[in-house]
This record gives structure tokens, sequence and C-alpha cells, in this order.
């Protein structure tokens, strides 16, 4: 499996902090927030990796990371995302990379404590379709909320005002190589980005979508609310473990 990093956007929400460098190059404790899902990556054993970023500080991250030697990688792949079209518009530029490989999604904001490593192996012996990472939080409305029934995901709404259950859809997708005929078939949402969750919903559709709980504690850094609070999660325990 291959996993891909995105880290696009113009990350507004973190304005004026975001005027002059990307998102993903702010620090979270003690190190760039890009280290994280990169770190998430390289712990779940996924080795072949691409960098999607974008804007105007595209070239830090090559001065930052390199060939990725500081994960033990040997190389990393770069791409650049012209504008903000959204996640999949994103994810849009691995298809080559990809090579009709699986590939693990990581959004470049998001942080988690543990490990992928269950859901990842569950994935590979799964083989096709694909797998998203659910976990409870107190503010549903803010992310991608999977509608349930029973133990089916029927449907996921993005930001929904009144959510259907208490769960967010995380930043951590398994995708099988249709991912990008999918992506194909998109159309821009009211906010005119391709859309992560018609994605999901697509996959759904076809009835080729399994879930997980994601174990110990997940959070994007994408708002000053949520970049504090990584700040504090990672200050008092930890991220990426790889036991537990
Ligand atoms: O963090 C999980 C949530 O991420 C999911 O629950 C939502 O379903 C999903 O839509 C997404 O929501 P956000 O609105 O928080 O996504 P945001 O626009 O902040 O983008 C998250 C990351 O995706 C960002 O750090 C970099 C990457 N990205 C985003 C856009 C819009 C790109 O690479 N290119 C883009 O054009």
């Amino acid at each position: 499996m291959k996993g891909v990093v995105l880290a696009g956007g113009l990350g507004t929400r973190l304005h004026p902090m975001t005027k002059v460098t990307n998102k993903h190059l702010l620090p979270v404790y003690d190190r760039p927030m890009i280290y994280y899902p990169i770190q998430t990556l390289v712990n779940a054993g996924i080795r072949e990796i691409l960098l999607v970023t974008g804007g105007n500080n595209a070239g830090d991250f090559l001065r930052l990371l390199g060939n990725g030697k500081e994960f033990g990688l040997q190389h990393l792949d770069y791409t650049y995302q012209e504008g903000e079209g959204g996640i999949a518009d994103a994810l849009r530029l691995a298809e080559y990379f990809a090579d009709n490989e699986p590939i693990c999604v990581v959004l470049g904001d998001n942080l988690i404590e543990r490990n992928i490593l269950r859901a990842s192996q569950a994935f590979q012996d799964q083989k096709t379709g694909a797998k998203i990472l659910l976990k409870e939080v107190s503010n549903p409305q803010r992310f991608g909320v999977p509608v349930l029934e029973g133990e089916r995901v029927v449907r996921i709404e993005e930001k929904p005002q009144h959510p259907r259950s208490p769960y967010a859809v995380t930043g951590i997708y398994f995708y099988d190589a249709s991912v990008f005929g999918i992506i194909k078939t998109l159309t821009p949402s009211g906010r005119g980005e391709l859309e992560i969750t018609d994605v999901n919903n697509a996959y759904i559709k076809a009835g080729q979508l399994t879930w997980d709980i994601l174990e110990g504690w997940w959070t994007d850094a994408g708002t000053i609310e949520s970049l504090f609070l990584a700040n504090q999660l990672v200050a008092k325990t930890g991220a990426n473990k790889l036991e537990g």
C-alpha cells in the first residue's frame, strides 16, 4: 500500500498565522504539523509516500523534509495542487503515483495518539473498496458525520447542522484504485470544492465502504481552537505511539 498526505489548501481559518506560511508548517508542540501525518503512514509500514502541497510556500516542504530521511525513508514524492479545489481535487493528483495500488490518505492537519496498523491490515485483507475511521467527538457538526443504521453507515453528511450521530469521519481514508474514477464523476459542492465526503458516499452506494473506530485521541489542527488542543494533547501524552 502507498501513502498520500494532503497538505494543499490556503488555511484561511488560521489567519493571520497562515498569511506568510503554509498551515502544515506551523508548529504543533515540538514539530511542524506535517510531521504527524507522515509519521502516521510510516508507523503503518508505508514507505512510498506522496505529499500534495500548494500555495506560495511549497518550496519550504522540500527544504524541511527533503527525501524523508528523518522518517527513515529513502525517498519522498511531491506534487502541487493549483488553487484550493477541495480534498478530492488534491487527491486526484495522486493517480499517477498510486499506479493502481491501494492507498492510505491522511489529511495534513490530522493528528492521532496511536497508530492505524490494525485498520491498515484489515483494509489489505478487504482488498477492494474503501475504509474510513470514525471517532466520537463533542462537536460533530464541524466534520463529515456518518448516518448509521445499526452497524451500517448508510450515508455521510458534510458539516450537518443537526448531526445524526456523535461521530466524526476522521481524515484517514483507505481506498482501492477505483477512487480516481469516482473523483472524475464529482461536481463542486456548495463551497466550491470536490468533497471527499462525496467520494465516500459513492463507495457507500456501491456497498463497498467499511469502517472502524479509531483508538486513542484524534484531532485536526485546522482552526485556532483545534490547533491549540492539538498542542495540548501532544504535550500531555505524545502522538503516533506505536504500542497499544
Ligand atoms: O479532519 C477531518 C475532516 O476533514 C472530515 O471530517 C471532513 O469530512 C472533511 O471534509 C475535512 O473537513 P475540513 O473542512 O476540516 O477540511 P479542510 O478544508 O480543513 O482540509 C483538511 C486538509 O485537507 C487540509 O489540511 C489540507 C487538505 N486540503 C484541503 C483542501 C480544501 C488540500 O490538500 N487541498 C484542498 O483544496
